[in-house]
């Protein structure tokens, strides 16, 4: 058995802020790397970005920059918000790296001698929002079935892989090996979806440049998501550096549920032709909801956790994000979830529990205490915590994060219950000094294991335990030189508890509820359906459109309203070329006051939805006749 571990997140499109979603992977991922970090094993963990395919060149181009730029720039997002969130990967891949273009520029070739690779013709539907190509069938209502977002013809050569021939091999697989796909209820899907039969995969691409080359044939560029799967044995030392890959491949790969066909079925797949090993397990998360609403650009609603992160401590976020859902399921984020889980669990139980120990060994001991080995340990505090222990493990081992803590908790809940039944004050009271060093290095003892069991999720809560306990080595480099300490009674020596502020402060209820509105403020959030009325809002469509001179942001449109033709200069010229708005259908506004913008009698307004550096204008589903009212 090798004693490594080899962790993966998905690679984040560089078209997008983070949001809570990356933040949910990345952090899960990590605390899988600490945790197997304590057992002794030699960890890798990866994260990064995935900067080619036609989203990104879209994007970039909207914005009027490369595709290179935008990456570089996005990227760094993603790097700080890894920072801030106490994330330890060991690599961070970005595929636009040499390192990565020849990993898959090896590969492609790989599969191709192994005559898997053929060129054919491709004609089909494709979602650029989610890079995938469907069949007729798959569409729903005409529109993609992941995303709900409209769908473009695609016609054109293409290389082939030749999946179809890993049907039955890729079957095989998954049902000899029942871990291979987790949850179990995500297993099920992937079988259903291979026993149909695999169609060959269209790898290849002509209509777009951004990407890298198919070897010997540059007019195609090799289809996004080979070459983001790639990343995955790129960063592991494929082919350059194999001591490195068959020391760490294969991988976990923790991702959404949305992209697990990628990474259950392609992925594979390619790695059968190349005659590599498949991954280790693929671990599919489900989706957060915000405040009960999906969470969309469109809506604007996209948590940002560096916000979440500033405003609750990282610690915190961190805990919430594994705690209040079963990992595999579907979770809301709301303040006041997260709230509640600061206050009670953490505040309450956790914060409590550490505080008042050590409080009573600063009164009671002058700070001092010695580990349990030396003293006597009590019995069932040990195997309270030796079942806690296990039962965690198991949770660890299969991902089940939200178990693992429900574990802890219990365990944290018997400590504060152990306070109470043994009553160290009346011991100290009765001057039973034995009696109370029993109980008060035992009860230390219990909160040190607390402290390596919440490592994982909680790195710095964790390390502010030890040492306020008195140890002081931070928890790896404690538990890493000797393995047996993450066990009940296993240490011994005299430690000296340091009083530490309070590790969770309260979040009081009135920084939680809002103050109720007032019945006259209450009136004033809210317009009236005759306030609304006064709006005039219409359709109109684009006849011309061209750059407003010394401005960068504006483009200056002729507007035919239904009646006649008007001049509406418009904030756009940033996400939208002249070319590509003239003949679009809009939504505007006609009966706004007119204004001069750079020297231009602007009448109305064009309606258009942003979010951070995206801009998107707003036309109706159907084509409606010119002039119609939207009300
Ligand atoms: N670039 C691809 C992955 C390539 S991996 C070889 C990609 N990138 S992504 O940036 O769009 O998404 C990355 C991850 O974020 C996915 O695992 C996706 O499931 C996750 N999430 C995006 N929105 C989410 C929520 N609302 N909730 C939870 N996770 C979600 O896909």
């Amino acid at each position: 058995m090798k004693n490594t571990f080899y962790v993966t997140t998905p690679i984040y499109y560089v078209n997008d802020v983070p949001h809570i979603g990356h933040a949910y992977t990345t952090i899960a991922a990590d605390s899988a790397a600490r945790y197997h970090r304590l057992r002794g094993e030699k960890v890798f963990f990866l994260t990064g970005t995935d900067e080619h395919g036609q989203k990104i060149e879209k994007t970039a181009k909207a914005q009027g920059i490369e595709p290179k730029e935008l990456a570089n720039k996005v990227v760094e997002n993603f790097k700080k918000l890894w920072k801030v969130l106490n994330i330890s990967n060991d690599d961070f891949i970005r595929t636009t790296e040499e390192r990565h273009y020849n990993t898959v520029t090896f590969l492609f070739k790989k599969i191709m001698e192994n005559g898997d690779i053929y060129k054919g013709e491709y004609e089909d539907w494709y979602c650029i929002p989610d890079e995938t190509f469907l069949t007729e069938s798959q569409l729903i209502d005409g529109k993609c079935p992941e995303c709900g977002r409209p769908v473009d013809k695609l016609k054109e050569e293409s290389y082939f892989f030749r999946m179809s021939k890993y049907t039955e091999p890729l079957l095989n697989y998954i049902m000899e090996n029942p871990d291979f796909i987790y949850p179990p209820s995500r297993r099920n899907e992937i079988i259903n979806f291979v026993k149909q039969g695999l169609r060959d995969l269209s790898i290849s691409r002509t209509s777009i440049r951004w990407g890298i080359p198919v070897p010997g044939d540059d007019k195609h560029v090799i289809y996004v998501w080979f070459d983001a799967l790639t990343n995955y044995i790129t960063a592991a030392g494929y082919p350059h550096d194999m001591e490195k890959f068959n020391t760490f491949w294969p991988a976990e790969h923790f991702i959404g549920k949305d992209i697990l066909k990628f990474h259950a079925v392609y992925w594979p797949c390619f790695l059968l032709s190349a005659g590599l090993p498949l991954p280790k397990r693929v671990v599919a998360h489900g989706w957060w909801t915000v405040e009960g609403q999906k969470m969309s650009k469109s809506l604007g609603n996209a948590i940002d956790p560096f916000a979440l992160a500033e405003k609750y401590g990282v610690d915190p976020f961190r805990y919430f994000l594994l705690r209040e859902v079963p990992f595999g399921s579907d979770g809301d984020f709301s303040h006041d979830a997260m709230i509640k889980r600061i206050n009670s669990d953490l505040a309450n139980d956790l914060g409590n529990l550490v505080k008042r120990s050590i409080t009573m060994v600063e009164k009671f001991l002058d700070k001092k205490y010695e580990l349990p080995l030396n003293i006597g340990i009590h019995p069932s505090l040990a195997s309270h915590c030796e079942e806690t222990i296990k039962e965690y493990d198991n949770a660890m081992l299969d991902s089940s994060f939200s178990r693992a803590l429900e574990q802890v908790w219990n365990f944290i809940n018997i400590l504060n219950k152990f306070i109470v039944g043994t009553e160290p004050w009346a011991l100290h009271k009765n001057k039973r000094i034995e009696d109370l060093k029993l109980v008060m290095s035992n009860l230390m003892e219990g909160i040190r294991v607390t402290a390596i069991l919440i490592y994982p999720f909680m790195p710095e809560t964790a390390n502010k335990i030890y040492s306020a306990i008195g140890i002081k080595e931070d928890i790896e480099t404690h538990v890493k030189s000797n393995l047996e300490s993450r066990s009940f009674g296993k240490i011994s020596g005299k430690y000296e508890v340091e009083i530490i502020p309070d590790l969770f402060p309260r979040i009081e209820e009135k920084e939680k509820i809002s103050p109720p509105i007032s019945p006259k403020k209450q009136e004033e959030k809210f317009i009236s359906i005759d306030d609304f009325a006064k709006v005039e809002i219409k359709i109109g469509l684009v006849l011309s459109a061209v750059r407003v001179a010394n401005s960068d942001k504006l483009l200056k449109l002729t507007v035919d309203d239904g009646e006649r033709q008007r001049t509406i200069v418009a904030g756009i010229a940033k996400y939208y070329s002249p070319e590509e708005i003239v003949g679009k259908k809009i939504t505007f506004v006609a009966n706004l006051k007119p204004a001069r913008l750079m020297g231009i009698q602007s009448e109305g307004m064009i309606l258009a939805a942003s979010s951070e550096n995206e801009l998107s204008i707003i036309i109706p589903e159907k084509d409606i006749r010119t002039g119609s009212k939207v009300k």
